[in-house]
């Protein structure tokens, strides 16, 4: 009698030491995890509260002076996105975004920092943004087809058919009858991409602009193409956009890198 006593002490002492390493180590998982989002608060407070705002409003101090304007991350809207129009952006979309900047405009590539940083910032965007849950789908781009005189005009006529000019002007300068009046969902003016530049805010190669067209640019005029445009018309249109930025775009494949956006923030 006295010996089962003693071996159920043990026992349960046994389970009490069994469940409080439990606790232990699963509330060191819950620890790690507010660990990551306030080391993104820290790192976004050093290196982006000063154009973004401490709220993530888009009203940092040198908010007012740049255009565009940083962006407002409360009302959920990104313009590079790999998700369809509606959707928020994956956590590699914000990533790449930190990483490489918004060419053509004062976001710039935070390349320098590390890649758990540059992660750790994205999930205190998230946070501002409201964005609980993963995106539905991911876009992927595919191959292009090979370019071919056939091709180039087949995107002439999807341009002229889909109204593109409106915006972007009939040589791509950025300077079509709407351009003008064009505002972004948070009342700045808009101006259409002059494909004559050749800057693109999400990356130049034909799987980029791809997907800028398809997903659209939520919070700026880009529509989102994805249910009338079939994906030859697709590829098309792009050949020919590359004719108006005066690229010769019959070489495919086409550098698929995005570069970062300079100057970028050298951290010591
Ligand atoms: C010098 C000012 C400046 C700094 C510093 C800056 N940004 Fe930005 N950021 C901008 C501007 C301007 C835009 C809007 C670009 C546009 O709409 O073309 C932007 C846009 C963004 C976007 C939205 C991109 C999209 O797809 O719509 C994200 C995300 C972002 N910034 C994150 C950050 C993070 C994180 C940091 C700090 C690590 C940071 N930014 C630092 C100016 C800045
Ligand atoms: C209602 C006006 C409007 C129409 C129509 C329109 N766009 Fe745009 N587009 C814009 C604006 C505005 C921007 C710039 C968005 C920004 O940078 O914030 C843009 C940007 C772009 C970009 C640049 C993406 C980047 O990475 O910077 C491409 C490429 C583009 N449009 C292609 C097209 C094509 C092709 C069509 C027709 C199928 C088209 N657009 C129709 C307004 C329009």
């Amino acid at each position: 009698m006295e010996r089962f006593t003693k071996g159920l002490y043990v026992k349960v002492f046994a389970l009490v030491i069994v469940s409080f390493m439990f606790f232990a180590v699963s509330g060191s998982f819950a620890e790690t995890k507010d660990m990551e989002l306030e080391r993104g608060k820290t790192l976004y407070e050093r290196y982006c509260a000063f154009c973004h705002g401490k709220k993530g409003d888009g009203n940092g101090p040198a908010g007012h002076v740049l255009f565009p304007k940083p962006r407002d991350f409360t009302r959920g809207l990104f313009k590079v996105r790999t998700t369809p129009t509606g959707e928020p952006p994956s956590d590699e979309d914000i990533f790449n975004i930190i990483k490489f900047g918004v060419p053509g405009s004062s976001m710039p590539s935070f390349i320098e920092i590390r890649e758990g940083d540059m992660k750790a910032v994205a999930k205190y965007v998230k946070k501002f943004a409201g964005i609980t849950a993963p995106p539905a789908r991911v876009i992927q781009p595919g191959t292009p087809p090979p370019v071919t005189p056939q091709l180039l005009a087949k995107g002439k006529e999807v341009y002229n058919a889909m109204r593109c000019w409106e915006c972007h002007g009939y040589e791509g300068r950025g300077d079509g009858p709407k351009a003008a009046t064009l505002k972004d969902d948070w009342g700045q003016i808009a101006p259409p991409n002059p494909f004559i530049k050749n800057i693109y805010k999400g990356g130049g190669s034909p799987q980029d602009i791809y997907l800028r067209f398809t997903t659209g640019m939520s919070g700026s005029p880009m529509p989102s193409y994805e249910d009338s445009l079939t994906d030859g018309e697709r590829w098309a249109v792009i050949f020919y956009n590359y004719t108006l930025s005066g690229i010769d775009g019959v070489k495919v494949p086409f550098p698929s890198t995005r570069k970062e956006n300079k100057p970028s923030i050298v951290l010591k």
